[in-house]
């Protein structure tokens, strides 16, 4: 027991010391040991962090993160006050954060710092010393930028071949300067006809099935005391093209403070042509080329005659016709039904109604004159000589004598010999005959079988190898029988 009381002292004396400690303490500085002495234990401040201000004046500026420091060697307190409060409230909002053992005061970049403009003092003390420094922060205005974002380049702001199906992603950059961190960014389709008045579509607002678009903003803060242009850049990213979203498209970047905007029209997506369009393009092209060829072709068949007598007609050369009066004689079998017929009531019309003076033995012969002697004579005052060999045409009496002549006047150059094959005629036969298959050997025929010749070719055909016209009126129908009539004659009997 006798250490009772001698407890209850030391009890009573610390309690005392404490209380005393309290009293005298208050509101004082640094009721506190330094953890550790370094140097030689004196409380001092250490020179600031290279990145925080150096001096006790320091400047904020919007766009560039500040920071005061108090950083000491042996202390055990720090006290921060703003403009003489103490209450001022730190740690706001992350826009003023205290580090470092509360010694230094970080400001973050502001869009409006006059807030934080002010005189900040702080007191650190080593229990028994205090020492303090005072920064006047005052913000620096920089002069606002007024004018229009420019567009920097990159690579991905221009055209793209893109495949359907496929994702593209344009990205432009504009910058701005001070209010680079206000640019707003919005993207547009222009949904116009090629060569109509563009029509812009927000990307939102589009609606094009299968496709998505999605744009993402990129602000990029530049390191302090960097010279680096503040910029800021906007990514659309399409995905799953489809044939709807080729086209053109722009971006548009605005300030909206200074309702300042500047567009970039050139980003726009074109489809890669594949394999397969190459291929069809080609096929479509063969194709495109054989019907063309093909029409070509049967245009020719249908007109090629009317265009040979039209040439012929219009540039062919006049043939002197000198003692000649008729334009054609026509040697044919008078004694065949058919080919009396062919000839009267067919050629010798028509050729007439081409204004050819024609020769035809049947009804231009006079009675009286010997035969031979006429067609002799026909011949010889006629351009041209129609032989219309047909089967009887080669047994005929008259035969002989009528391609002998006109052998003879061809062989003269006097008169140019047409053939035409009239009907079935046995080629064994007519090459048995000698003089007709001379001829038909060197003179190209015209060929006419009935109902299987187009009589319209057929005269056309005729007509190309009759002389050409020259500008004058009807011929008279003959010389040797002088008529104006025309019209299909009686023809005479033959004696
Ligand atoms: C202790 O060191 C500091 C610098 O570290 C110097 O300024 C101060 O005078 C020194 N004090 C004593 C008592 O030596
Ligand atoms: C506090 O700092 C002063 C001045 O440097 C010094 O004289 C004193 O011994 C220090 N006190 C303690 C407890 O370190
Ligand atoms: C405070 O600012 C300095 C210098 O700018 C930086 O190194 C540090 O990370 C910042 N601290 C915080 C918590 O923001
Ligand atoms: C700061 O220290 C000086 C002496 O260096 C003193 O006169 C002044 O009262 C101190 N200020 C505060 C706020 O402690
Ligand atoms: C630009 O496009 C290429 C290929 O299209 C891509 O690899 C690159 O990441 C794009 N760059 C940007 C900034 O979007
Ligand atoms: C397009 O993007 C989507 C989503 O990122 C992805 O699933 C798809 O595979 C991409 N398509 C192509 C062709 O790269
Ligand atoms: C998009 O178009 C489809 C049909 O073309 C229609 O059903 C749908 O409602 C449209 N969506 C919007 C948001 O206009
Ligand atoms: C891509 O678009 C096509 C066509 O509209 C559609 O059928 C398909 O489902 C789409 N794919 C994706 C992944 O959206
Ligand atoms: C911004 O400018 C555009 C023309 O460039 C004008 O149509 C619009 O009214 C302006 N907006 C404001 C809020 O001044």
């Amino acid at each position: 027991m006798a250490l009772q009381p001698c407890r209850r002292d030391v009890i009573l004396s610390v309690f005392l010391t404490c209380m005393v400690s309290i009293f005298l303490c208050d509101g004082a500085l640094g009721d506190c040991m330094p953890n550790q002495q370094n140097g030689n234990g004196s409380l001092h401040f250490l020179p600031p962090d290279k990145e925080c201000c150096q001096e006790l004046e320091c400047e904020l500026y919007h766009d560039k993160p500040l920071c005061i420091s108090c950083q000491a060697e042996n202390f055990c307190s720090v006290a921060w006050s703003k403009d003489g409060s103490i209450d001022y409230p730190f740690n706001l909002d992350d826009q003023l954060i205290l580090t470092e053992e509360d010694t230094v005061i970080n400001f973050s970049v502001q869009t409006d710092s006059q807030d934080f403009t002010g005189i900040y003092s702080c007191t650190v003390s080593n229990g028994t010393y205090s020492i303090n420094k005072t920064f006047h922060v005052t913000l620096v205005e920089d002069i606002p930028y007024t004018g229009a974002p420019i567009e920097e380049e990159t690579a991905n702001c221009s055209k793209q071949q893109v495949g359907l199906g496929q994702n593209a992603t344009f990205y432009c950059k504009f910058c701005a300067e001070s209010k680079t961190k206000e640019l707003e960014f919005s993207w547009w389709k222009n949904e116009g006809e090629e060569s109509e008045e563009k029509k812009w579509v927000l990307v939102d607002n589009l609606n094009i099935s299968g496709t998505t678009y999605t744009s993402v903003d990129v602000f990029n803060p530049v390191e302090k005391g960097s010279t680096q242009k503040l910029c800021a850049g906007s990514s659309l990213i399409i995905q799953n093209i489809t044939t709807g979203a080729y086209g053109q498209y722009k971006v548009v970047a605005l300030i909206p403070s200074t309702n300042q905007s500047s567009e970039k029209y050139s980003p726009s997506l074109t489809p890669v042509p594949g394999p397969s369009d190459v291929t069809l393009t080609i096929l479509v092209a063969i194709f495109g080329t054989f019907v063309l060829v093909l029409l070509v072709a049967v245009l020719w068949q249908a007109v090629h005659l009317e265009v040979k007598l039209f040439i012929k007609d219009r540039f062919g050369d006049i043939e002197e016709k000198g003692q000649r009066s008729h334009d054609a004689f026509i040697a044919y079998d008078s004694s065949s039904e058919e080919d009396r017929a062919f000839v009267l009531e067919f050629i010798r019309p028509k050729l007439m109604q081409n204004n050819y003076a024609v020769y035809v033995k049947d009804i231009d012969t006079n009675v009286g004159t010997s035969l031979a002697e006429e067609v002799l004579e026909a011949m010889e005052v006629s351009l041209r000589c129609i032989i219309l060999v047909s089967s009887s045409f080669i047994s005929s009496r008259l035969m002989g004598l009528q391609v002998n002549a006109a052998e003879d006047q061809m062989s003269e150059q006097k008169m140019k010999v047409i053939p035409i094959l009239f009907g079935d005629v046995d080629e064994k036969k007519l090459k048995r005959v000698e003089g007709l298959s001379r001829l038909m050997s060197v003179l190209r025929c015209i060929r006419y079988k009935e109902g299987k010749t187009s009589k319209s070719k057929f005269i056309k055909r005729l007509l190309l190898r009759m002389p050409t016209q020259s500008k004058k009126g009807p011929v008279k129908d003959m010389l040797l029988h002088p008529t104006n009539d025309t019209t299909l004659l009686t023809p005479h009997v033959d004696t």
